[in-house]
């Protein structure tokens, strides 16, 4: 691979050492630890891996992490008052239910049961809605998380084209609205970008990935941009993490390497940012919640 690697293994240590100075700075001044309450539903593997290395994340930047394990037969009404039980708790400054839930459990009644106030991946509608307003309450974890690799690294999109390749409520809707916003003091992931969001209904998804400067994929299909598809010298963030013979791909073809001027790695590149960002808005929530 020629292009430099948008490394956010190595980023997300510096930043998680930022976390946990922060709140070791509040333990000092005798205020509560920031505590995470993470509920996985069910055996999906992929979502116990990712609640594992939640729960270590925090326990490594000294925060306070709980892992509520209920078996894929829980009703939702079980589920709703596990929810309703963190949002009471005072310990509780945010509160993660792993997505997807199982099928008998309606996933926007839960999401929205979460207290906003708690709501450290910013699902609810409420922190949906302030997000696109340009006053933020938090930032989706995922989205910010490549917002921080691309400026971390020298890559600005201040007036660049980016194209984002995927849809979704969790990254490519909200990175869309953060690129595309005016940066401020109260949006500070603001990207001032001209932003274009392409899907699986892109009429030529190469020609539309080939007017990108920056490009991120996040579309949930394994290798699904190629070397052709992309013009020297761009700058690729890929947020795929598929599942491919037990090994993890990412939606961009290794060949893609050759071609962009830099490319986030899989594993080891916007993976790594997500937790550390949801570990810096559990920080955010014990501050608005505790002072
Ligand atoms: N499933 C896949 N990504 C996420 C995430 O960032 N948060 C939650 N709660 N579930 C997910």
């Amino acid at each position: 691979m020629t292009a430099m690697r948008l490394d956010g293994k190595e980023l997300a240590k510096v930043m998680r050492a930022e976390v946990a100075a922060r709140v070791a700075d509040r333990t000092r001044a005798g205020k509560r630890l920031p505590g995470l309450a993470a509920v996985i539903v069910g055996e999906n593997p992929a979502s116990q891996v990712y609640v594992r290395n939640k729960h270590k994340a925090c326990q490594d930047a000294g925060l306070a992490s709980w892992v509520h394990h209920l078996p894929a037969e829980t009703s939702q009404a079980q589920l709703l008052d596990l929810v309703a039980r963190f949002n009471a708790d005072p310990q509780v400054h945010g509160i993660l239910v792993q997505l997807p839930l199982p099928r008998q459990i309606d996933e926007d009644a839960v999401i929205r049961a979460v207290a906003p106030a708690k709501d450290v991946d910013c699902f609810h509608p409420e922190n949906l809605g302030l997000l696109a307003s340009g006053h933020p309450r938090y930032y989706p974890c995922t989205p910010h998380g490549v917002v921080q690799l691309l400026r971390r690294n020298g890559v600005e999109p201040a007036g660049k084209e980016v194209v984002i390749v995927g849809r979704s409520n969790i990254v490519g809707k909200p990175l869309a609205l953060m690129l595309a916003q005016k940066r401020t003091p109260a949006n500070p992931a603001g990207g001032d970008a001209t932003v274009t969001i392409a899907h699986t209904r892109t009429r030529d998804l190469a020609a539309v990935c080939r007017r990108a400067e920056i490009l991120i994929v996040a579309a949930g299909s394994p290798r699904i941009v190629t070397a052709d598809m992309v013009v020297p010298g761009v700058v690729v963030v890929d947020v795929g993490t598929n599942s491919v013979n037990g090994k993890l791909v990412g939606d961009v073809h290794e060949g893609v390497g050759e071609v962009a001027a830099a490319l986030s790695p899989v594993p080891g590149g916007v993976g790594p940012m997500t937790i550390t960002l949801l570990l810096v808005n559990t920080l955010t929530a014990a501050e608005a919640i505790d002072g």
